[in-house]
This record gives C-alpha cells, structure tokens and sequence, in this order.
C-alpha cells in the first residue's frame, strides 16, 4: 500500500512508501486513484532515469511528441532524449541558454498560468516533471485547482460559462513574453493552428467540473473579443487567488505529477545565471474537446 498525505483537501497529496522505477499493476492503480482525485500528486526522493520516467508515464495513456516551432539545435541534438519536453535553461550540451536564445522564451511563457498542450486539438492529460537540478531560491511551480475554482464560483457567475468554447494559441502566450509576431512564419502557423476548447469541463473519473483556461486563450467564439477577453483576465484572476493554489518548492529527485484536465499551473522566476533542469513527459488526452467537424458559428465569429 501506499502512504497518502494530503498536503492540501482535495487537491494536493504527497505520495509514499513507492520506488517509481519498479511499480506493479496494483500500486500504479492506487497511484491513479489519488491522481483522479487529488489532481496533484508529489513524490520525494524518486532518482529517475529517463527510461524510467517515461515508462511511468506511459502508464497513463500515449505520450505527446514535443513540437518547439522556434527551436532548432544542430542536427536536432538534444539535452535529453525525444519524448521529453526539456523544462531547463540548459543547450543541448548542458551549458546555459545565450540570452539571444529561442528557448528562453519558451521558459518565460512557462511562467504565465497554463495547462499543458490547450493548443491542441487533443490537448495534455497529464504532465509529469522531474528535477536534476534546481534553484536554491524561486523556481517554484504554482498550481491552481480548477475545479474549486468552479465549485467557489456563485451560481449567477457560472451562469452561460458551461456553453462557450475559447480559441486557444500557442503563439498568443509566447507572443506576451516578446515573441516577435513578424517571425511567425505560414509554415509555423501551420505547424500550431489555433484550436477550440471547451471553456468547461466535467472530470471523467471524478465527475467533477473545472474551468479551462491558459494564458493561450485568445477569445471566446461569438463573442465580442474585448468582452471576451474581459471574461478570461477576471476568471483567471479569480481561480488563481491563494485559496486555489498550491506551491512546490523543488528538491533534486522530485517527481511531481498533475492532470491538466482541471489544473493550471506556472513556474516562477529565478536567478537564470544558476542551472534548473527537469524533464517533462506529457500524456494526451482521450481525444479533443470540442469535435473535429465543429464550425464557429458564422454570425457570430468576426475573422
Ligand atoms: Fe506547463
């Protein structure tokens, strides 16, 4: 049996008495359970190997491939291998990024409230990160529960929420930490088109309903986009107020799981001359959100 100490009601528990790299059937579904009802799951002192970490993943459904439409190394070369999206200010040789480096942007977005992949069709299930190295000060990453959000939010408020769908892009979020919009080239739109989500969910295994929202959200079809965008910024304010949220301060060896269904989450800033390294396997959700045939409505959509 595992230990199970929640570190927060209903949100957050720290998971124990487990070796990650040698897991059975039966424990990986006690793992699953808390994971369904817990949405954020910690454990300490767990030195994965990537072979490791990426069969633990793969546990929960199909890995994503990670596409960075901005990055190129030569040859393709990576810090760590394919299957992994590289959360670290690191080169592919293990030296820390130059500051004219693509992949610092790809950092700073991180820092602005997400879930993982909204900007696609088949949007992040669950991610899973695992730290080599970290920051003796910063670095943290926040975690907001989507589903207290909804739970907290007043009836009158929530009124009309449930039937929206939200347009979400993964230039749009990398565009407000300074991407220049003018490199944003047809074959990289074409790489991420911006997709539609539902702007709320019900969690399949708890039967539980969460906002979905990303600083990737760029409007609300059918609606008016300055009142759309108006709605995004007050209930992104509003789910990621203190009550919601749950830091982790990062240890060497953490292995910190979370379902992107009803969570978002961000890292914080830190001293960027020190190295923070961690990998991040990415599972897919069972498929999208709002069907493949689905057209906005033309009346309403002004593009
Ligand atoms: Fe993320």
């Amino acid at each position: 049996m595992i230990s199970i100490d929640p570190v927060n009601t209903e949100f957050v528990a720290e998971i124990g008495d487990v070796d990650l790299a040698r897991l059975t059937d039966a424990v990986f579904a006690e793992i699953e359970a808390a994971f369904n009802r817990y949405a954020v799951l910690v454990f300490r002192h767990q030195p994965l190997t990537e072979g490791e970490q990426l069969d633990f993943a793969r546990r929960f459904g199909e890995l994503e491939v990670s596409i960075q439409p901005f990055v190129a190394t030569p040859g393709g070369k990576r810090r760590i291998q394919t299957g992994f999206s590289d959360i670290s200010n690191l080169d592919e040789n293990g030296e820390l990024l130059k500051d004219s480096d693509n992949r610092r942007l790809i950092n700073l977005a991180n820092q602005l409230w997400h879930t993982d992949s909204s900007f696609k069709r088949t949007p992040g299930k669950m991610s899973m990160l695992s730290a080599q190295h970290v920051v003796p000060s910063g670095g943290e990453t926040e975690f907001a529960d989507m589903r207290a959000a909804w739970d907290a939010l007043p009836a009158e408020r929530r009124h009309g929420l449930e039937h929206l769908v939200a347009e979400h892009d993964y230039f749009h979020s990398r565009k407000k930490v300074g991407l220049d919009p003018a490199t944003i080239t047809p074959e990289r739109r074409a790489l991420r088109p911006a997709v539609p989500q539902v702007f709320v969910r019900t969690h399949p295994a708890s039967g539980r309903k969460s906002l979905v929202l990303a600083s990737h959200i760029t409007r609300i079809y059918g609606m008016d986009e300055a009142d759309g965008r108006r709605l995004v910024d007050e209930l992104m304010a509003y789910a990621t107020q203190p009550q919601f949220v749950y830091t982790h301060r990062w240890a060497v060896d953490d292995v910190v799981l979370w379902d992107n269904r009803c969570t978002m989450h961000r890292g914080r800033p830190h001293d960027e001359s020190l190295r923070r390294a961690m990998r991040r396997a990415t599972v897919s959700d069972d498929g999208p959100t709002i069907p493949e045939n689905w057209q906005p409505d033309r009346n309403h959509v002004d593009a």
